[in-house]
């Protein structure tokens, strides 16, 4: 009973209002706050991004720079949560990892839990935009055995974050441009993607009125999902199992066979019906990236067969299926050494823009309220209690 709008997956339904970014999935476009993806790509930075994805506006030069300071001056974590790190399994999965320490960042900060507080929400969105490097790059390096290293804040982001991961003592890490150029691209592009699993997660937890520490590691937890953004491993691990360019039909066939679960990794979008306008570009950078790298990965063979062979296929056109995101997005950081498991918390650190920016627009909206969707029952009638010895 009950008269209510039977949506599975909310794929008809507006959760919310918001201002930060525009899909027209069936034209293939993306505007953070009304920029185009692909001019944001070529000309701005990830921090650029998070500061416009946050404020709604462009930085001018001396914005930025006190932003960047700022964010620079909370990149440290509390010296005990790194006790937290002791507590895994050696062989946690870093997104376990990355979710439980940074809901655990609420019992460190207290001075940002008065979310009646502008200033204090604030601070706990540079909180979470600086601590997450800092967090993930711990988690992989306890799962490897490595001693957790200290943000080097003469560097940048995406430097500092490299630096934090493969650093050792004996040899000083040389910062490849070209490693990092490509990092800050993908974190731009995966920085936002309005009210994706993740971000409503985000904004469901934020609507109780949960802290936005707690908030955000729900979102980490979401994004973790193969559907979602656990695809970039699983799509690596699948042209990993295709192997060789001549096994791409045999996958294109499973994956049309319905009576089979497998599914092409890293094709087809709720929204877009279209080329997701992130993996073009994604798709032009992996050439360049791995040509100017010298890395000549032959998994790149299988993707472009691959990909080659879903778009002329009739079940991948009538579907609209196109390869997103994710489908590229593996190879590069492939390229660039960050080993598979990491994958997903690549996409965790530059989503956490859009996290914070989406919290953030929550905690002023004057029309939010409790997310608390309804059901259409389909259980029993009320009925009597049987006693256990009649059963
Ligand atoms: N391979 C084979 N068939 C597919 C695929 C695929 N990757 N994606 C969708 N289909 C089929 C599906 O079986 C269905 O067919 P039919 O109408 O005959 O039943 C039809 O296409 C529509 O699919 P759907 O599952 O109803 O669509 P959805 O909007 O619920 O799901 C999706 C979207 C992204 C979860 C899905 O396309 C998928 O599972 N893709 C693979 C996982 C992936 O790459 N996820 C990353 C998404 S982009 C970045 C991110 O959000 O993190």
């Amino acid at each position: 009973t009950g008269c209510f709008t039977y949506d599975p997956g909310f794929t008809a339904t507006a959760s919310c209002k918001s201002a930060i970014t525009y899909i027209d999935g069936d034209a293939g476009v993306l505007l953070y706050r009304g920029y185009p993806i692909e001019q944001l790509a070529e000309k701005s930075s990830f921090l650029e991004v998070a500061y416009l994805l946050m404020n709604g506006e462009l930085p001018t030069p001396a914005e930025f720079s006190a932003f960047e300071h700022e964010v620079t001056h909370h990149t440290m974590m509390h010296e005990r949560l790194k006790n937290f790190f002791q507590g895994f399994q050696y062989d946690a999965h870093p997104m376990a990892m990355l979710a439980g320490t940074t809901a655990s960042l609420s019992a460190f900060y207290h001075d940002t839990l008065d979310l009646e507080d502008p200033e204090q929400r604030r601070l706990a969105a540079i909180r979470l935009l600086a601590k997450m490097p800092t967090l993930a790059a711990a988690a992989y390096r306890y799962s490897i055995g490595w001693p957790i290293r200290f943000p080097r804040n003469n560097l940048d982001y995406v430097n500092r974050f490299l630096h934090m991961m493969f650093e050792v003592p004996s040899e000083p890490l040389e910062m490849n441009p070209v490693v990092a150029k490509a990092l800050d691209l993908l974190f731009i592009l995966h920085a936002d993607h309005e009210q994706n699993a993740s971000t409503s997660t985000v904004r469901l937890v934020g609507s109780t009125g949960a802290n936005p520490y707690a908030s955000v590691a729900a979102g980490i937890t979401a994004l973790w999902g193969p559907a979602h953004g656990g695809a970039n491993e699983a799509v690596l691990k699948m042209l990993a199992e295709i192997g060789t360019p001549d096994k791409v039909d045999a996958a294109v066939a499973r994956a049309k066979d319905k009576n089979d679960s497998f599914r092409l990794m890293g094709f087809g979008h709720r929204v877009y019906k279209n080329f997701d306008p992130r993996a073009k570009i994604i798709r032009e950078m992996t050439h360049k990236v791995l040509g100017e790298l010298g890395v000549n990965d032959p998994l790149l063979d299988v993707a472009l067969k691959l990909e080659e062979a879903a778009l002329k296929d009739d079940y991948f056109v009538q579907r609209k299926l196109y390869p997103n995101v994710d489908f590229y997005s593996g190879i590069i950081y492939k390229a660039l050494k960050i080993p598979t498991e990491m994958f997903t918390v690549m996409f965790a650190i530059g989503r956490t823009a859009g996290w914070v920016a989406h919290w953030l627009e929550q905690q002023e909206d004057p029309e939010n309220k409790i997310g608390r969707p309804r059901q259409i029952y389909t259980g029993s009638a009320s009925r009597d209690y049987v006693d256990a010895d009649k059963r």
